[in-house]
């Protein structure tokens, strides 16, 4: 960064920005293979949060890769700048005061323990979508890996491109054996017993 560049404090702080509010900013932070159920899940719990009045965001990959991140590919280097990128927005949006939920591969540990580092202790909550590849494959809704499988796409995660499970996730999901709405329950009592949300 460039030395003459400087940092500003803020007039009011993110707890003073949160302070009216009925619950508290965080980061949801869904991670899994492509067709494990990030974007299902993630959109089912963000419905019931809007229903309660919780101020939400959803930041997912698919769209993101329409705007911020729509020089990107799926190289390492660019799924590294693009989880960057990402957490960076997401930070800023928990100093807004929202509860952001992100669905990214995020395939690599060390981004997604930035991210974590990013923001305060308890508020990145990282849900790993512990789905089975199998299961991902066999479902296939974008009809990607018949295409990775034919060699048509290059670098699909979970194909030729890694991904790192989480070593401690605050929650682990399988889509594959739980119904969508008992995912979404789970997920809701994380936040109350957290205090996240009442
Ligand atoms: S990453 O790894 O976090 O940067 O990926 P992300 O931004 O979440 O984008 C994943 C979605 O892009 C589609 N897609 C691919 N995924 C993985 N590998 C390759 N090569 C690829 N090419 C395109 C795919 O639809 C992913 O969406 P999801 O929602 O995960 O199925």
């Amino acid at each position: 960064m460039d030395e003459n560049i400087v940092w500003h404090n803020y007039a009011i702080t993110k707890a003073q920005r949160s302070e009216h509010k009925s619950h508290k900013p965080a980061i949801l932070w869904f991670t899994g293979f492509s067709g494990s159920g990030k974007s299902t899940v993630a959109n089912a719990l963000e419905s019931a949060l809007n229903q309660q009045g919780i101020h939400t965001y959803l930041l997912d990959g698919d769209n993101v890769r329409h705007g911020l991140c729509k020089d990107l590919g799926f190289s390492d280097e660019d799924r590294i700048e693009n989880i960057r990128r990402v957490g960076e927005t997401a930070k800023l949006m928990v100093d807004a005061g929202l509860l952001v939920l992100t669905a990214f591969i995020s395939p690599f540990r060390a981004e997604r323990d930035m991210v974590r580092n990013l923001v305060d202790d308890g508020e990145f909550i990282e849900v790993f979508l512990d789905t089975p590849l199998d299961v991902c494959e066999s479902r296939d809704p974008k009809g990607l890996y018949k295409k990775a499988r034919a060699g048509e796409i290059k670098h699909f995660t979970g194909i030729d491109s890694d991904y790192q499970i989480p070593n401690s996730p605050e929650i682990i999901l399988d889509t594959s054996k739980n119904t969508l709405d008992q995912s979404v329950q789970e997920l809701i009592a994380y936040l109350k017993q957290q205090q996240i949300i009442k």
